[in-house]
């Protein structure tokens, strides 16, 4: 690819400003004019398809489509549809429509730690450029597929002795994680681990711990034990997830969560 130099770029453009047209540009095919500002984005959603999956095809399914490899940021519906999917993913914390640069999507992969790659500068500018368009138009978000993003509770505080999280934000009103918590030098014994059922009972399956750390908000899945583990329990019954589970490091001033694949009604 032949490129211009960014000081016949800049003479170059300062020969279109002064004529005051900037139709005069001639472009070859394949030549990228420094400086020239990108051709507006005119459908949103089919710039996506032909720049930003491409690269989300090449570069992050391998990771994003599975919970154990994204720690649970399954944010590309696996063989589904990406654009949908990065939409609802998580009331849409990924995109801030007409900021590009400010988005989690972006940030993500250019500025902010990541346990995964980033992306060059020339993918990130079509990242911030789909997504700065779709800040322009003012046809509706894409219709929600359900939710692929996997239930999980707040972060409540890890207390020395008996604990109990609620498990109401994950539609188990009335149901409880109890476990008794010891701290050892950087991290926590949990023990008698189990989970109470409230009113209608709980089927969950695949636990895993979210640890938060509160003095710098950063959170990392616990490692993944239980992956094949479904915990049943009627009204008012408990189910035991395990005897004994060590948690390290666990920080100072932290925090934990329990999120599942799937919670529902205890059933026969
Ligand atoms: C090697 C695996 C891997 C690859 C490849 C990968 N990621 Fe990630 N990504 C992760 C993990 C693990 C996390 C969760 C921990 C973290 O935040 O770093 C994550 C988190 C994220 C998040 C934050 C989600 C949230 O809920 O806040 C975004 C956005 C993201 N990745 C975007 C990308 C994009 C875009 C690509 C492709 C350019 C990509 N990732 C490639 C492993 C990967």
């Amino acid at each position: 690819m032949r490129l211009v130099s960014p000081v016949t770029a800049l003479s170059l453009l300062a020969a279109i400003l002064a004529s005051g047209c900037q139709a005069a540009v001639i472009r070859a095919p394949g030549v990228l004019e420094d400086d020239e500002p990108p051709p507006p984005v005119v459908d949103p959603e089919a710039f996506f398809r032909a720049n930003v999956e491409p690269i989300l095809v090449a570069q992050c399914r391998v990771c994003h489509e599975t919970t154990a490899a994204s720690q649970g940021t399954v944010f590309l519906a696996p063989g589904g549809d990406y654009y949908a999917s990065i939409w609802s993913y998580r009331e849409g914390r990924l995109l801030t429509p007409g900021d590009g640069a400010g988005s989690v999507l972006v940030r993500k992969v250019t500025v902010d730690p990541h346990l995964g790659p980033s992306v060059s500068e020339g993918e990130a500018a079509l990242f911030r450029q789909w997504i700065d368009a779709e800040g322009m138009t003012t046809e509706p978000p894409p219709v929600m597929p359900p939710p692929v993003e996997p239930m999980r509770t707040g972060f409540y505080p890890v207390n020395e002795g008996a604990n109990r999280m609620p498990l109401a934000e994950v539609g188990l009103s009335g149901a409880e994680l109890v476990f008794t918590a010891t701290r050892i030098t950087g991290g926590i014994i949990m023990t008698d681990v189990v989970l109470v059922a409230g009113a209608g009972g709980l089927v969950v399956n695949h636990p895993r711990f979210i640890v938060r750390d509160d003095t710098t908000s950063m959170e990392r899945y616990e490692r993944d034990e239980f992956s094949s583990v479904t915990i049943r329990a009627p009204a008012g019954g408990t189910g035991r997830l395990v005897d004994r589970f060590v948690i390290s490091p666990f920080p100072t001033v932290g925090s934990l969560a329990i999120e599942f694949d799937t919670v529902g009604p205890y059933t026969m």
